[in-house]
């Protein structure tokens, strides 16, 4: 599967890159987004940079280098020392050359990647062409207050290609299969269900409304929990649970990192005292949770891999992934120029989970 397929991810937007937490002060890290090296590190002064991980000069991993940070940080490269400055990219030492070599560095530079760094989630976006252009869309936000950080944070690798496992998360009708658990579903079987969408400007949701009787998990809260779902390209869930005012938060975000492989990243947020208290048991189903959906996705994949197949989409429970298709369809063929328009005009569904 190349990067041009047509189920591959799509560009000009925003991708989960690390967790802050990640990316410590002075260190860098080696990643790969779309099948290409990154490095990710953080200057000591707090400031994270992303650029291409490859050396101008003969293609060493800049990462396999060292922060310097006298004047100006700049990275330089483990092999002949070049060194590019973390701010611009711009070349600003090569230190080989005699100094009255007069040769201008700085029109060497390594390509920069735009970060936004909010509520411990670094985000990278990821442009078309490589050209160092003004971001299309802006990052995903939370809502949350700046210093809130996640509590909970599991990563599962899915194979297959980024669109299936991006439907994965927006089909409501594989919850009762795949994730079978006591505390999701009670075993007594389906119950009818009408959501309402209303689209959003990369993408639709459902605006806030009490939670499903069936979901166990809700009435561990107790009292009138409303849950407010999201979902925004490229691959960004956020459902947002208020319970008077307490916030319990859960993102989920798709991150390709080389071709057939998608990072899903799944982070939780709340303030409720006693869900701190039940933190292990929380990451443990939380793990289990995601697990389930990686288990699926891989299966999945041993097919697709070895059967040509277009999928059957069949009614309202298909509905959220034709929506997903079309939007990204339609931000791949937008016009620059112009502000996106989102082909989505949402409505009310019907489906039994
Ligand atoms: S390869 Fe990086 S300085 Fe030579
Ligand atoms: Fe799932």
């Amino acid at each position: 599967m190349s990067a041009l397929a047509e189920d591959a991810a799509p560009a000009d937007l925003w991708y989960l890159a690390a967790l802050s937490s990640e990316v410590k002060p002075g260190a860098m890290e080696r990643k790969l987004f779309f099948g290409e090296p990154v490095v990710l590190g953080r200057t000591k002064s707090g400031e994270a940079f992303a650029m291409k991980d490859v050396c101008p000069h003969r293609a060493a991993p800049l990462s396999g280098g060292r922060i310097v940070e006298e004047g100006e940080p700049a990275v330089e490269c483990p092999y002949h020392g070049w060194r590019f400055a973390t701010k611009s990219g711009a070349c600003s030492l090569i230190p080989a050359l005699p100094s009255y070599a007069q040769f201008d560095a700085a029109k060497i530079k390594v390509r920069r990647y735009p970060l936004h760094e909010a509520n411990g989630l670094i985000w990278i976006y990821w442009a078309a062409d490589g050209r160092e252009a003004p971001p299309a869309c802006e990052p995903p936000e939370t809502g949350l207050p700046a210093d809130w950080r996640p509590r909970i944070t599991v990563r599962v690798g899915a194979e297959g290609p980024f669109d299936e496992t991006v439907i994965g998360l927006v089909d409501p009708a594989h919850t009762p299969f795949v994730h079978r658990q006591w505390w999701w579903r009670e075993g007594a079987g389906l119950k009818d269900k009408t959501k309402t969408f209303e689209p959003t400007p990369l993408g639709f949701k459902m605006p806030a409304h009490r939670p499903s009787s069936n979901s166990r998990i809700y009435k561990f809260f107790g009292g009138a929990p409303t849950t407010e779902i999201e979902f925004r390209l490229p691959g960004v869930r956020l459902e947002t649970i208020r319970l008077g005012k307490r916030t319990v938060l859960g993102l989920t975000a798709m991150t390709p990192t080389e071709d057939g492989k998608t990072d899903i990243v799944h982070v939780i947020f709340w303030d409720i005292a006693l869900l701190t208290l039940l933190h292990p048991i929380a990451q443990k189903m939380t793990e289990s949770f995601l697990g389930q959906d990686g288990a699926i996705l891989r299966a999945q994949n041993e097919n697709l891999a070895r059967a040509a197949h277009r999928p059957l989409y069949v009614g309202d429970p298909d509905e959220p992934a034709k929506w997903y298709v079309r939007l990204k369809r339609a931000w791949m063929a937008r016009d620059a120029s112009a502000p996106f328009v989102n082909p989505i005009a949402g409505g009310t569904l019907h489906w039994r989970t």
